[in-house]
C-alpha cells in the first residue's frame, strides 16, 4: 500500500527514508521548486561527478540508488533519468509515469517506508501542474498493485510506504491537496477491477460480481443497484444474454448501477462485457486460446469499479453502468452454431459462431441502455476480439465511434491519462460483413470482410439508435501488456483512466 501525502514542508525538511530525483541528461532536476531548493550548490559538482562514475546519465528508465547520511540518519538518495524531454508532451508524460513506476518498483524492492519527491516542472508535459500531479499519484497506485491473494509469503508481509510531494511553496496547496484525493479514489477503482479480473472464474463468477457491485451500493446513498438474472431478462426479450448463458451452471446475472445527478445534466451509459470465463462454447477455443479467458469480464469489472469513484467524485453527470454478466460454456443447454435468436430490440441474430459471445450480451445490454435511459453517450468497454491484437499490439485500445467529435474527445483524453486509443474506421461498408440471408444479421462476419475488431463493432451498431455511441475494444491492452512498467503482470485497469476523464469533462458546472 501506498498511502500519498502532500508535504508542506521545505524538500530537505522531510525526514524521510528515501530522497527522490527526477534527473534530464543535463543531470539537472526537473522539478518545479526553486534551482537549488532540491540539490544544493554546495553538493551539485560532486554530485554530478559521483552520478558520471556510476555511469548514470539521466537517460529514459535509467536509475541509481545511492546510500548517504542526512541529519543522523542512513537514508538512500534515488535518482531516476528522464531523457531529454524533446519529444512530444504526451509522450514525454507517458515516460514520467514510467519513471513514477519505476520509483515504486525501487521503493518496494529496498521496502523503503517513507520517501519524498519534487514535483515536476509541468512544461514538457503539456497539462496543468495539478493534472501532473494527479497522473503521476494514479501511477503510484497502479505501480503498487499486485495479485498477491493466493501468495501466502506475500499477503503476510504488505509492502507500506509514504510517498510525500513537495510543491513549490507558491502554488494553492489545495488544490494539489484535491488532485491527491481524486487519485486515491480513482486509484483504488482501477486496482479493484484488476483484482477482481485477476481472480479466476472459479471465485469470481456472474454471481460474485453482482456481490461486489451490490457492495457498490450499499456503501453510497447516491448508488443505486439493480440486479436480475435469466426469468426477468426472457422477459425482456434479452435473447442474446440469455443464449449466451444458457450454456452455464453458473447464473448469470444483469448488474445496472446507477448514480443520479442534477436534471440539467447529461446522461452517460457505461456498458462493459462480463464474460466471466469464455471457453467459446460448443465452438470450442483451442488450449492456446483458451488460456486467460477469465479476463473476459475486464469490461463489466471496469465499469463497475468506475462507478465507485464516481460515487465520491460526484460530478454532475447521470451515469448508468450496465454489466451483462455470464460464463461462456459449452454444454446439453447451450446455444448452437446456426440458432436464431431475437435481441431485446427485435433484431433477429444467426449465432454463427458460439464463441463471439460477447457482441451477444452486449447487443441487449445497449438495447436496455437506450430503452431505458436514453443516454446522450454510451460507451462500451470489452475484450471483443482476438483480432484487435494483430491490429494494434498491446498498447492501443481499439476504438470505435461514428461520431468524429467524440472519437477526437477520447483520443485527446487518452493523450493525457495514458490509457491511449486508436480509432479505427467504421463505414457502412463493414456492415455487409454482419448481413445475414436468413436472419437480420449474424454473429460471426464473412471472412471475406477481415478486419474482425471493425466488424464485431458494426454488428454492435445495429443496437445503438439515438445516443452518440463509442465502443472501445480491450482485448488487446487489458492484461498482460508488457512494456508499460506501472501495470506489470495480469490486468492492468485498461481505459478506465480515459473513461473517468471522460466523464468528468461531461460536468459543465
Ligand atoms: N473473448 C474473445 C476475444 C479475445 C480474444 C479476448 C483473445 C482476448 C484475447 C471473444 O469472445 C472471441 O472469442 N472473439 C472471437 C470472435 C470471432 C469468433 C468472430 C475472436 O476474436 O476470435
Ligand atoms: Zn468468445
Ligand atoms: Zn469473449
Amino acid at each position: 500500500m501506498i498511502s500519498l501525502q502532500l508535504s508542506k514542508k521545505k524538500f530537505w525538511d522531510n525526514a524521510v527514508e528515501g530522497y527522490i530525483f527526477f534527473l534530464n541528461e543535463n543531470l539537472e532536476t526537473i522539478s518545479s521548486l526553486a534551482k537549488f531548493d532540491v540539490i544544493e550548490k554546495e553538493y551539485y559538482p560532486q554530485l554530478r561527478s559521483i552520478l558520471k562514475k556510476h555511469q548514470f546519465e539521466g537517460k529514459r528508465g535509467q536509475s541509481l540508488v545511492l546510500s548517504g547520511a542526512r541529519a543522523k540518519n542512513l537514508v538512500q538518495f534515488i535518482f531516476i533519468g528522464v531523457g531529454k524531454l524533446e519529444d512530444d508532451w504526451h509522450i514525454e508524460l507517458e515516460h514520467l509515469r514510467r519513471a513514477m513506476g519505476l520509483v515504486v518498483h525501487i521503493l518496494k524492492k529496498f521496502s523503503i517506508t517513507s520517501a519524498i519527491y519534487a514535483l515536476p516542472n509541468e512544461k514538457p508535459f503539456g497539462v496543468s501542474n495539478t493534472e501532473l500531479l494527479h497522473q503521476l499519484a494514479i501511477t503510484a497506485h497502479m505501480a503498487d498493485y499486485e495479485f498477491v491473494t493466493f501468495k501466502s509469503e506475500k499477503k503476510k508481509n504488505p509492502f507500506k510506504c509514504a510517498l510525500a510531494v513537495a510543491i513549490n511553496p507558491n502554488f494553492d496547496e489545495r488544490s494539489f491537496a484535491l488532485q491527491i484525493s481524486h487519485a486515491d479514489i480513482l486509484g483504488t477503482a482501477i486496482n479493484n477491477a484488476r483484482h477482481w479480473a485477476d481472480t479466476p472464474a472459479n471465485i469470481m463468477t456472474p454471481t460474485a460480481l453482482a456481490e461486489e457491485a451490490q457492495k457498490v451500493a450499499d456503501k453510497y446513498k447516491n448508488i443505486e443497484c439493480t440486479i436480475f438474472g435469466r426469468e426477468k431478462a426472457l422477459e425482456l426479450g434479452m435473447g442474446g444474454f440469455c443464449a449466451v448463458d444458457a450454456g452455464s451452471d453458473q447464473d448469470g446475472k444483469f448488474i445496472v448501477l446507477e448514480y443520479k445527478a442534477s436534471k440539467k445534466a447529461p446522461t452517460v451509459a457505461l456498458v462493459g462485457k462480463g464474460v466471466a470465463f469464455d471457453t467459446g462454447g460448443v465452438n470450442l477455443k483451442p488450449t492456446s486460446s483458451i488460456e486467460h479467458m477469465k479476463y473476459d469480464m475486464t469490461g463489466a469489472a471496469s465499469v463497475i469499479a468506475l462507478m465507485d469513484a464516481f460515487a465520491q467524485l460526484k460530478p454532475d453527470v447521470n451515469i448508468i453502468c450496465l454489466a451483462p454478466c455470464v460464463e461462456n460454456m459449452p454444454s446439453g443447454k447451450a446455444a448452437r452454431p446456426d440458432d436464431i435468436i431475437t435481441c431485446m430490440n427485435g433484431t433477429t441474430v444467426e449465432i454463427k459462431n458460439t464463441d463471439a459471445e460477447g457482441r451477444l450480451i452486449l447487443a441487449d445490454a445497449l438495447c436496455y441502455a437506450e430503452k431505458f435511459y436514453k443516454p446522450d453517450y454510451i460507451i462500451d468497454i470489452a475484450t471483443l476480439t482476438g483480432a484487435v491484437l494483430y491490429a494494434l499490439g498491446h498498447f492501443y485500445t481499439g476504438l470505435m465511434t461514428t461520431n468524429q467529435e467524440l472519437a477526437e474527445r477520447l483520443i485527446k483524453f487518452g493523450k493525457t491519462t495514458g490509457d491511449r486509443v486508436w480509432a479505427l474506421p467504421l463505414d457502412e461498408d463493414f456492415k455487409e460483413a454482419v448481413k445475414c440471408d436468413i436472419a437480420d444479421i449474424h454473429n460471426n462476419g464473412s471472412s471475406a470482410y477481415y478486419a474482425g475488431t471493425i466488424v464485431g463493432a458494426c454488428f454492435l451498431s445495429n443496437f445503438v439508435r439515438k445516443a452518440r455511441w463509442a465502443h472501445l475494444d480491450v482485448a488487446g491492452t487489458a492484461h498482460d501488456v508488457t512494456g508499460v512498467n506501472y501495470v506489470g503482470k495480469g490486468a492492468t485497469g485498461a481505459s478506465m483512466r480515459l473513461l473517468s476523464a471522460f466523464v468528468m469533462s461531461l460536468d459543465n458546472r
